[in-house]
């Protein structure tokens, strides 16, 4: 068998249709609102990578670091054949757990999924050149619809990285994990990044860097619009908003009009109006803590078996496994 194989689990036009659904609901409501997977164009991808090497942007250090540090505790707590990511991008910080798994479980399948192809076979490449006798199973997928993965050796370990958890709403992570618990059979493991409650400060920064690469990454969306539907947002006319919302611990990312504005999307036959000061909603960034974290995990049927953060205490990593469902009677 080839080392290499991509499936697309979603057809090319499903995407086109529901960025068309996604634009014309959020951008006709108040607040105007888009979904954050639509940042993840090939343009989108790079800015991203970017961004986890900015000096402000904190959390993928640590969680390199973390992962660096008890890969092989994982490996060998897990006896994972199947190593599964979700939302995998470059799959950086993974070659360091793919390291231990080969190693030690004598791991030999790697199945990254993630909406961005180009980041999927840009990070294929690099990981089959260090790892030959893997075999790498990309998904073109949303990991909110459906996980749909091939058959492979188990156990599995499912890696969500990156922090991205806190990408999704309350009710989407309850959602989710539960997807995500259906996914597993015993023997099988969760691990997880999540990025944790600090100061205000230091959190901003992270979202709102001097360099302006995340404000180019926030407008990266509209460029995404234009040309999917003709539109013809001027990324320049809307400002870059970072505010760290303390009663919902989540970071909030916003464009803001400078002026009022029309945006006209023939695709969807549209005008959409802007007052000046006007934003528009592109991404909530959770920030956790443990007791809440393994909360949420176990209303999935989820055990949180190991908690690790790195020194500083940024950031965590935690593994957990299926809880077995009990037998019902009648
Ligand atoms: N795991 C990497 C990348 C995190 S960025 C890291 O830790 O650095 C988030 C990644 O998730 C991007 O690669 C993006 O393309 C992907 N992504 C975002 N929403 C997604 C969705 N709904 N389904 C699948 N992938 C998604
Ligand atoms: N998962 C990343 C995070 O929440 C995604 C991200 C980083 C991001 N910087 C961003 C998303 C800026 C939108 C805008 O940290």
């Amino acid at each position: 068998m080839s080392p290499f194989a991509l499936t697309r689990t979603l057809p090319a036009d499903a995407t086109a249709a529901a960025l068309r659904a996604d634009v014309a609901t959020g951008l006709t409501r108040t607040p105007k609102e888009l979904p954050p997977k639509w940042f993840y164009d090939a343009r989108g991808s790079e800015l991203f990578d970017e961004i986890t090497r900015l000096p402000e942007y904190y959390p993928t250090r640590a969680e390199r670091e973390i992962i660096i540090a008890r890969a092989d505790e994982i490996a060998t707590a897990t006896g994972a054949r199947t190593l599964v990511e979700l939302g995998s991008g470059s799959s950086d910080k993974t070659r360091h757990l793919l390291r231990a798994l080969t190693a030690r479980n004598a791991l030999r399948h790697y199945v990254p999924v993630d909406v961005s192809e180009s980041a999927l076979t840009g990070a294929a490449e690099g990981l089959l050149a260090d790892h030959p006798g893997l075999t790498v199973h990309a998904l073109v997928a949303d990991f909110q619809y459906g996980l749909h993965l091939p058959p492979a050796p188990a156990p599995r370990l499912l890696a969500f990285l990156g922090g991205t958890i806190g990408n999704l709403r309350p009710k989407e992570r309850s959602a989710f994990f539960a997807a995500v618990r259906a996914e597993l059979a015993p023997g099988d493991a969760l691990l997880l990044g999540t990025d944790l409650v600090k100061d205000e400060r230091t959190l901003v920064r992270a979202y709102d860097d001097a360099a302006g690469v995340t404000a180019a990454f926030n407008k990266n969306v509209l460029t995404v619009i234009n040309r999917e539907l003709e539109a013809d947002f001027d990324p320049d006319a809307f400002d870059h908003v970072a505010l760290w919302d303390a009663r919902e611990e989540w970071i909030e990312m916003r464009l803001r009009a400078r002026g009022a504005l029309v945006a006209k999307i023939p695709a969807l036959d549209l005008a959409v109006h802007f007052a000046a000061g006007e934003e528009l909603r592109t991404e909530i960034s959770a920030k956790f803590r443990e007791p809440g974290v393994r909360a949420e995990l176990a209303a999935a049927g989820l055990e949180t078996t190991h908690w690790w953060t790195d020194e500083e205490g940024r950031f965590a990593l935690s593994l957990s496994v299926p809880v077995p469902v009990p037998a019902r009677a009648g």
